[in-house]
């Protein structure tokens, strides 16, 4: 199946935040509620963290911040720093968070754009849930070469895949998005639910589109293998696990000391 890098609405500037927010939500409620995504990559980062000795976990992209929210409500978490940042960060989010768990979460408020360099991603555990497909495909060899020159481990998981089945089930996304108003309806942000949701039921099609979009954006594990023999020993410890609808890429930056740690599991 050809690759396309089509529109997603929700990185569209003309989106209205109400909107935006609604879609943030959608993705949620799949990864959070219908599937256990969001609690299995911080499973997965957590240990990582302690495998390798890392004290912080910088969730790139992070949206609602839905990993650093798992990492924060999980004990294991004591003593690590976790650091949400994405190129459009969500204050409101970060500032909940930064407030709940003021021991451990300490955002970055200012945009972080993956596709720069930073000096403040280096000897952390990077998380990047399903966002690198927002990368362009002809920019995504340097955002990797960037990311192994440092002293990190790199971990990327995305929920879909571009196959098939993931385009379908991005489709039936749909109805999660039509019971957004019910599932979170003791939650703030009520109105703009019940507005978008049902009376001018905008957001079920686009989360739908996103998703669909979102499946033919995804390198298959070929293009990922073949993105890591170029880069060659700048990427160490390389990991790529494929599951029926998600993916997991590991990897080690150059500087990092390796160490014997058990290999990851995937998550589904
Ligand atoms: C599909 S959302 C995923 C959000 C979150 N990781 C989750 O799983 O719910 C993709 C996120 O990537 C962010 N993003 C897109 N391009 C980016 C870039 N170049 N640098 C940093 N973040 C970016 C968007 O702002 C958005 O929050």
């Amino acid at each position: 199946m050809r690759a396309f890098y089509l529109f997603e609405f929700c990185d569209q500037e003309w989106v209205p935040n109400s909107v935006r927010e609604c879609l943030f939500e959608c993705m949620d409620s799949c990864n959070s509620g219908l599937r256990s995504f969001n609690r299995k990559v911080a499973n997965t980062v957590i240990e990582m963290a302690r495998n390798v000795g890392l004290k912080k976990i910088i969730e790139l992209g992070a949206g609602r911040a839905p990993i650093t929210t798992c990492l924060a409500e999980d004990d294991r978490s004591e003593g690590l720093t976790l650091i949400p940042c994405d190129i459009t960060p969500n204050q409101a989010v970060y500032r909940q968070l930064a407030a709940k768990y003021e021991d451990r979460v300490q955002p970055i408020f200012s945009s972080v754009d993956i596709t720069d360099t930073h000096e403040q991603l280096d000897s952390a555990v990077l998380v990047l849930a399903g966002m690198m497909h927002h990368i362009p495909f002809e920019l995504r060899p340097a955002v990797l070469e960037a990311l192994s020159q440092s002293s990190s481990k790199i971990a990327m998981f995305e929920p879909l895949k571009r196959s098939l089945l993931s385009i379908f089930l991005a489709t039936l996304a749909v109805f999660p998005a039509l019971l957004l108003p019910v599932v979170r309806l003791h939650r703030p942000g009520r109105l703009r639910r019940f507005l978008w949701c049902w009376l001018l039921p905008v957001v079920p099609p686009m989360f739908a589109w996103d998703g669909v979009v979102s499946c033919l954006r995804q390198w298959t594990e070929g293009e990922w293998q073949a993105e890591f023999d170029r880069l060659g020993d700048l990427a160490r410890a390389v990991e790529i696990h494929s599951q029926s609808n998600s993916l997991q890429v590991i990897w080690s930056g150059k500087e990092i000391a390796i160490t014997h740690a058990p290999p990851t599991v995937p998550t589904s």
